[in-house]
């Protein structure tokens, strides 16, 4: 199967299992001119439905974009919930502010504005932690810093998921030198070594391609 089949395939499940969920931000989201890296529909409502299977309260999100996997999550964590999305464009915020106003979540989302590594120590001194769930979908070099903030700001049982790890297949590729496949594998490698972390890497494709989700455990005392 190639890009199309994968694509053609998501289309009939967005049809099947979706339908217009969330679809009005994605054409906001390109009435603004934002690029197309939201996750897919079938992943937005996959990261929901995990955040509802941990029964997540309280979600980080470190990658707003225009607030489309935002949205998906906001939905899981119901009125008593909140989700603290880190964006570092302000003109990918206001966009994201308005998508999420008008799905009627707006005010369940905290949206910091700013280098994700300048506001993740703000956040650090909120009560808004220990996070159920966090979402990393941002600047991908970073990632490996991402996940050594997503400790501090987690408890054992919290799930952490970074996107974009697959890469096309190159994470395998020991000699490449593109930053964010040297990056992605410096995540599986710190997932492997770090022994508060139980994690895998499920690859994905779809219409945004082959790639593929880190999805860890907090580990407790016990596990
Ligand atoms: C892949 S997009 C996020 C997509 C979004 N999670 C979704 O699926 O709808 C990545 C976003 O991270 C933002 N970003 C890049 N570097 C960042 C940084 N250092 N701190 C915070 N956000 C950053 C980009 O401006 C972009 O909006």
């Amino acid at each position: 199967m190639m890009d199309n089949d994968w694509a053609s395939v998501d289309r009939y499940l967005v049809d099947a299992l979706i339908g217009d969920d969330g679809a009005p931000a994605l054409a906001a989201n390109a009435d603004a001119g934002l690029p197309a890296i939201d996750v897919s529909p079938p992943q937005g409502k996959f990261l929901h439905l995990l955040a509802r299977s941990a029964g997540a309260r309280r979600v980080l999100e470190i990658g707003t974009l225009g607030g489309y996997s935002t949205e998906w999550l906001a939905r899981a964590v119901g009125d008593e919930g909140t989700v603290v999305t880190l964006e570092f464009e302000p003109r990918h915020a206001k966009v994201a502010r308005e998508n999420l106003d008008r799905a009627g979540v707006g005010a369940r989302v905290d949206i910091r504005v700013g280098a994700a590594l300048d506001t993740l120590p703000e956040v650090a001194e909120d009560a808004a932690a220990p996070f159920d769930l966090v979402f990393i979908d941002a600047d991908k070099v970073n990632n490996a810093n991402y996940v050594q903030w997503a400790l501090r700001l987690t408890r054992p049982g919290s799930v952490i998921i970074v996107d974009n790890v697959v890469r096309g297949g190159a994470v395998a590729d020991e000699h490449s030198e593109d930053p964010n496949v040297r990056a992605s594998r410096e995540l599986v490698e710190l997932l492997a070594a770090e022994p508060s972390l139980d994690a895998t890497v499920l690859q994905t494709v779809g219409a945004k391609g082959w790639d593929g989700f880190a999805y860890a455990v907090v580990n407790g005392p016990t596990s």
